[in-house]
């Protein structure tokens, strides 16, 4: 059972947190990353034997130390998951929120990112999964900063997933769209089909297990996202 080795970063909450819950109920042995250490310290206290926790920023810390030592307490590594994130509207285009949007998300995303991808393309195996979002599929109005980060998310795993794919078929990239997961980030007046987040997790953590390229969170987003891609502008600026 413990040969099986997650890392999660931004466990501490959300739907990393419930994550990093189910796989150990499955046995697995768990790295977990956030900033609020008391929350990590909660779920070490519940899994003592099967917990290592690193508490850093992933926006100023050093990634790739973090992760390596992270994986040496661990004794190895199979998944890495990138959950860690942040996204307040921004209508007014406030420079402060913006600012705090793009940073996780992409600067310390690249950075953990990239150190996942050589890791695994070392060992020519492992599964490496991003919680992106269905607002990857389209620019939107009420806080364009977040969907153009989730598109480069996206974009960004997909370029991996090529490149994972000249590898081996052992080792896969896989780019999850949630849809709205009742965690606190789930901000909107116009919530609908509202996942629970154990459902979410559990649906993730089955794409990350059968390799899945693309995922949506649940599984009925697709027709959002199809929608999304595919409404005209004349039609769409009147609903975005
Ligand atoms: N909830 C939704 O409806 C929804 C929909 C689509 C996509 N998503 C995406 O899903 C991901 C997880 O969101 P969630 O809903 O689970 O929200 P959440 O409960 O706020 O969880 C976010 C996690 O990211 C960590 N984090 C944030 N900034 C960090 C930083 N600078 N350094 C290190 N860790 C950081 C947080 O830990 P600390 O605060 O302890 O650092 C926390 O563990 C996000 O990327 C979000 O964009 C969410």
């Amino acid at each position: 059972m413990t040969n099986r080795h997650v890392i999660i970063i931004g466990a501490s909450s959300g739907i990393g947190r419930k994550m990093a819950e189910q796989y150990l109920e499955k046995g697995y042995r768990v790295g977990i990353t956030g900033r609020r250490k008391e929350l990590l310290e909660e779920i070490k206290n519940q899994y003592p034997a099967l917990v290592e926790l690193a508490c850093y920023d992933v926006k100023t810390g050093n990634n790739d130390q973090e992760l390596e030592q992270l994986v040496n307490r661990l004794g190895g590594l199979d998944t890495l998951v990138i959950s860690a994130g942040t996204g307040e509207p921004s209508a007014d285009l406030d420079w402060h929120i913006d600012k705090e949007t793009v940073d996780p998300n992409i600067n310390g995303f690249i950075q953990a990112a990239n150190w996942g991808y050589r890791y695994f393309a070392a060992k020519k195996e492992g599964r490496l999964a991003f919680i992106s979002s269905m607002a990857a599929n389209r620019g939107g109005l009420h806080a364009p900063v977040y969907n153009a980060r989730e598109a480069f998310e996206s974009s960004y795993a997909y370029g991996l997933a090529l490149k994972a794919g000249r590898i081996s078929r052992n080792f896969s990239v896989t780019c999850i769209e949630p849809g709205f997961v009742a965690t606190k980030m789930a901000k909107s007046d116009k919530l609908f089909w509202v996942v629970p987040v154990d459902k979410a997790a559990r649906q993730i953590i089955q794409a990350i297990e059968k390799r899945r390229r693309k995922a949506y969170i649940s599984r009925r987003w697709w027709l959002v996202a199809l929608v999304l891609r595919n409404i005209p502008h004349w039609l769409y600026k009147r609903v975005g």
